[in-house]
């Protein structure tokens, strides 16, 4: 091992020392992985010591930290499974699997979708015809009983729901799916756990260690402190941020709803927990951890304790630890924050390229409903022109839907480039997306009004937000066309953006809003329920029934999908540079590759667009359709796009 020169000398020096500690842990492996493993431990060392020594480096216990961080590591890679070792080193080759133009995400809550972990099994044949790679299981682990916030109240991160199965199936569902190339994403919540966790249960009952897992007060003082800096999230159900309990006549910092305790992760326990629980599951077969509300996880008075950067650092450490004990694993930071916050989730200045390998790119989602409410992409190419360059080692979740409702972020400056209003603006995409806006194609609902902000989030299936509910109430043919081809837009979007695109459960088959949400005790008080439909199988199986609604946008998804797989412009790797089409209603950019550039070009409107031929030629195109697969003509001097048609154009 030569590395070690390159490490700075506190790094090296803690290296040094923890290095023969190694030895008896490792003892029971062969030669080889024992080499490994100090192989890549001292390839990440100084970004593991990075992260954590502005996290605990002031604490005396510093060392005994790191010691007992780097024995639980040892620990788990020696229970380590040796297909997934394998896998480990397959990727330790090729770091850029997750970014590739392969890689399509499915997700799904495993209930709705399958009804058990075992369940799943029945389905492959609908998985693989969409093409995915990448499967989010939702929920999974086992969640609080009664209201759970979807599954994101978690009483035991080492069991899984037992409606859903076991531990075992988990571990099944997993060996099964790796062995076809799919890889299982699941969330770890990393912001925070149930009430009725065995932490917070101890914490509760006045153990004093377990009360530093969280952040309690024995007065208001502190928590009213904070409050005058902390936005809400829930300010509908959950208003205020701390939560009193008398049993231990404490207040507890509860950012989203009461039964979920946010967690101390400036105690070092917690951090030691976090990864002991990490590599349970990573030797399960998960590779994927996408891990929940990140951006809260440090708290600092006087800010709104977001996106602070011991964050970072967290994340930065956490992603050492895999890649020393579990490489084929990949994390995404679930940060629906501003551009600049969201950045630095993949690392920036000192921290480039090792915070997370994914994130979701939450501002190219709200572009979309903003421009296909305003039929103008303006605000859309300014935004995201904007955004900050990325490391080339990671990849966007890209997604046009998911679980959460949708909140406009959009903020004044922007707005005010392209001679908008912010506040009017987002007044007005929560008024049509509610369909109180006169002449709206969308079926949605308010989700959390906070009266003090006027901000109106918005509830609602892609599809109904689209137009396709409206469109079959009315029997309108044409209305179903455009309807079809808005969503159809969002997913060719999604997919030919360059990162990795999720499609949420039944939008494939255009599953409309739920509306018998509010009948089960468990999901009443939250709309979000709206969306979060169960699959409707025989809708699914009209996927192959020519001229159904199901299978025009079945195929018109997988035809998306299928030329994605076939466009290595879409790696990763290559950045997304966003152009002026010189149109309002064409939202375009392109994707330089070493093979050559590509154009995407989308059409934001009912209304046919036309495009001079002078635009396209600055680009040396040969203009071939990559989605259609065929050349186009500009003898003309013009390209036309129909109604909300888009083009890949290579
Ligand atoms: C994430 C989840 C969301 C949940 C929140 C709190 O944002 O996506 O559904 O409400 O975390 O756990």
């Amino acid at each position: 091992m030569q590395n070690v020169l390159y490490l700075s000398l506190e790094a090296r020096a803690q290296f040094k020392r923890l290095l023969p500690l190694l030895d008896k842990p490792l003892s029971k492996l062969e030669k080889r992985d024992q080499q490994l493993f100090k192989l890549r431990l001292e390839r990440y060392f100084q970004n593991l010591y990075d992260g954590l020594e502005p996290l605990y480096g002031l604490r005396s216990d510093f060392e005994a930290v790191l010691e007992r961080l780097l024995l639980l590591m040892a620990k788990h890679f020696c229970e380590r499974p040796e297909d997934l070792k394998e896998l480990d080193m397959e990727r330790d080759l090729t770091p850029d699997w997750f970014q590739r133009e392969t890689m399509i995400g499915y997700v799904f809550y495993v209930e709705r979708f399958a009804n058990t972990l075992e369940g799943i099994s029945d389905h492959l044949d609908y998985i693989e015809e969409l093409g995915a790679k990448y499967l989010h299981l939702m929920y999974c682990l086992k969640p609080r009983q009664g209201e759970n916030d979807g599954g994101y109240a978690i009483e035991d991160y080492r069991d899984i729901d037992p409606r859903l199965g076991t531990i075992a199936d988990l571990e099944e569902v997993c060996r099964s799916l790796r062995r076809r190339g799919i890889s299982v994403c699941i969330d770890l919540v990393l912001n925070h756990c149930a009430k009725e966790h065995s932490w917070a249960l101890k914490a509760k009952a006045g153990d004093k260690k377990y009360q530093d897992y969280f952040h309690t007060f024995p007065n208001r003082a502190l928590p009213d402190e904070y409050e005058r800096t902390l936005p809400e999230v829930f300010p509908d159900f959950a208003p205020g941020n701390f939560s009193y309990y008398p049993e231990m006549k404490r207040w507890v910092w509860t950012t989203f709803n009461e039964y979920q305790w946010d967690l101390n992760w400036s105690n070092p326990d917690v951090f030691l927990e976090i990864v002991d629980i990490l590599f349970f599951l990573a030797n399960k077969g998960v590779e994927i951890f996408r891990l929940d509300a990140v951006a809260f996880m440090w708290k600092r008075l006087g800010t709104d304790s977001q996106n602070q950067p011991e964050v970072h650092d967290i994340l930065q450490a956490l992603r050492a630890c895999s890649r020393i004990t579990a490489p084929a694993t990949a994390h995404k930071a679930e940060a629906i924050v501003s551009p600049d916050d969201l950045i630095h989730y993949f690392g920036t200045g000192k921290r480039y390229g090792k915070v997370s390998n994914i994130a979701y790119h939450n501002s190219l989602m709200v572009q979309y409903w903003s421009a296909m409410a305003s039929r103008d992409t303006r605000l859309m190419t300014h935004t995201l022109s904007k955004f900050p360059a990325t490391p080339s080692s990671i990849a966007w979740a890209t997604y046009i839907r998911c679980h959460d409702d949708i909140g406009w972020a959009v903020t004044e400056e922007d707005a005010a480039a392209v001679g908008l209003n912010g506040f009017a603006h987002r007044a007005f995409l929560s008024d049509y997306y509610s369909s109180k806006f006169p002449g709206s194609h969308a079926k949605g609902a308010v989700f959390q009004y906070n009266p003090f902000t006027g901000d109106k989030r918005i509830s609602g299936s892609f599809a109904s937000l689209a137009g396709l509910e409206l469109a079959l109430e009315r029997g309108d043919r044409r209305l179903i066309d455009l309807s079809i081809e808005r969503i159809l837009l969002g997913f060719a979007l999604i997919a030919g953006f360059g990162g990795i695109p999720l499609i949420y459960m039944g939008d494939e088959i255009g599953l409309l809003n739920d509306y018998d949400f509010d009948k089960y005790l468990d999901t009443s008080a939250d709309n979000r329920w709206l969306h979060r439909p169960y699959m409707d199988w025989e809708k699914a199986s009209l996927r192959h029934k020519p001229g159904t609604v199901e299978q025009r946008l079945f195929q018109g998804v997988v035809n998306i999908m299928r030329a994605r797989e076939q466009t290595p412009h879409f790696h990763s790797h290559y950045e997304t540079v966003i152009v002026d089409s010189t149109q309002p209603a064409v939202f375009a950019y392109l994707r330089e590759h070493p093979l050559g550039k590509l154009l995407a070009l989308y059409n934001f409107s009912e209304h046919p667009q036309l495009l001079d031929a002078d635009f396209l030629r600055q680009f040396e195109l040969k203009v071939f359709d990559q989605l259609q697969r065929q050349p186009l003509d500009i003898s003309s001097g013009v390209l036309g796009l129909e109604p909300y048609q888009r083009l890949w154009l290579v």
